[in-house]
């Protein structure tokens, strides 16, 4: 547990498709000129990914094969970890940010603004090719579980549906397609709206689906029967997340609007390790059902109900709070 050997050559692996490049046997000199990387200082990384027991060394041919545990890191592994270790994708470059963890204990801010001179959704608009990367693991997260938000909570009840921060619209397609009667529309920055747009086109429900490029923290559209945050409070503040709340609430008025609120809650199976990475990256905090309830009731929210939607995963329901 005490050097930085054996996590960072395991992200070196992955970065370089070592897994994949290697196949069924391959020397380091092979590795090495695929990978424009230097032998010697490669075959070191090897032989210590041997040690850990990802790769094995046949001693007659030269050649490094993977192992069972090691194909886990191939892109088209079930696990689905190789996003999360490739430090050219925006999940294994989120990752690396821990190193600073000390400035954010200490400070209390995120360390990934402090690693990368800008934070992580700025970092993402500035670099499409990350992007695609953020969107496909949000996509790989999500694939069991957007079907089940979708079925198991009754989105027939709001013929429109705006999905604030929706991304590549993956949680939106599921529900227009479990609920014929609901027209949906993804709000999020250019490159994921965009690519939204691309998705329904696709998908064949562009009729009753669209795509906007914008911030939520401008004004919304107003008047749409429920605005769906899912997993975006999370990645805040209190302060910011109070921000789109208040956003929210003004949008759902004048009194029938509703906000549904999509996220893992703390007390409901969130690991520790998540609520750490959310502050590291984001400056953001898992919250329980109570402290969402305040902070919706700062911003004229009202709780209606919650109910877990799949696995980690809870949907608060808020209507706006009656005026006093
Ligand atoms: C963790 S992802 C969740 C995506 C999607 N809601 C889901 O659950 O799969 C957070 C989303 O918020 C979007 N986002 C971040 N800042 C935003 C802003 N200022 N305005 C609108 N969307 C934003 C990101 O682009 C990203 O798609």
């Amino acid at each position: 547990m005490a050097d930085l050997a054996t996590p960072m050559s395991i992200r070196v692996a992955a970065t370089l498709g070592l897994v994949e490049r290697a196949g069924s046997g391959a020397t380091a000199e092979q590795l090495a000129s695929e990978t424009g990387t230097a032998t010697s200082a490669l075959r070191r990384l090897l032989d210590h990914l041997v040690t850990i027991g990802v790769f094995e060394l046949d001693p007659r041919s030269g050649r490094y094969r993977p192992t069972q545990l090691g194909v886990q890191m191939s892109g088209d592994a079930p696990a689905g970890i190789k996003p999360l270790l490739d430090i050219n994708s925006a999940g294994g470059r989120a990752e690396l940010a821990f190193v600073d963890l000390l400035q954010t204990v200490t400070t209390g801010a995120p360390a990934y603004p402090h690693r990368y001179g800008r934070d992580f959704w700025a970092d993402l608009d500035a670099e499409p090719a990350l992007r695609r990367t953020f969107d496909a693991q949000m996509n790989w997260r999500f694939r069991e579980q957007a079907p089940q938000i979708a079925r198991r909570f009754d989105w027939s009840r709001f013929p429109t549906i705006v999905d604030v921060g929706g991304g590549d619209g993956p949680l939106l397609v599921e529900i227009l397609r479990a609920h014929p009667g609901v027209r949906g529309r993804v709000l999020d920055l250019a490159p994921a709206a965009a690519a939204a747009a691309e998705r329904f086109a696709a998908t064949g429900i562009g009729d009753r689906a669209s795509a906007a490029a914008g911030s939520f923290f401008d004004p919304l559209p107003a008047g749409a029967d429920a605005y769906l945050l899912s997993d975006v409070l999370h990645d805040r503040d209190d302060e910011h997340a109070r921000l789109i709340l208040a956003g929210y609430r003004r949008a759902a008025a004048p009194e029938d609007g509703t906000v549904v609120v999509v996220e893992p809650v703390r007390g409901q199976g969130v690991g520790t390790a998540i609520n750490l990475f959310v502050l590291v990256c984001f400056g953001g905090r898992e919250r329980t059902v109570e402290e969402l309830a305040e902070l919706a009731a700062d911003c004229g929210l009202v709780l209606r109900g919650s109910a877990q939607v799949a696995d980690g995963r809870t949907a608060l329901e808020f209507g706006v709070a009656p005026a006093r």
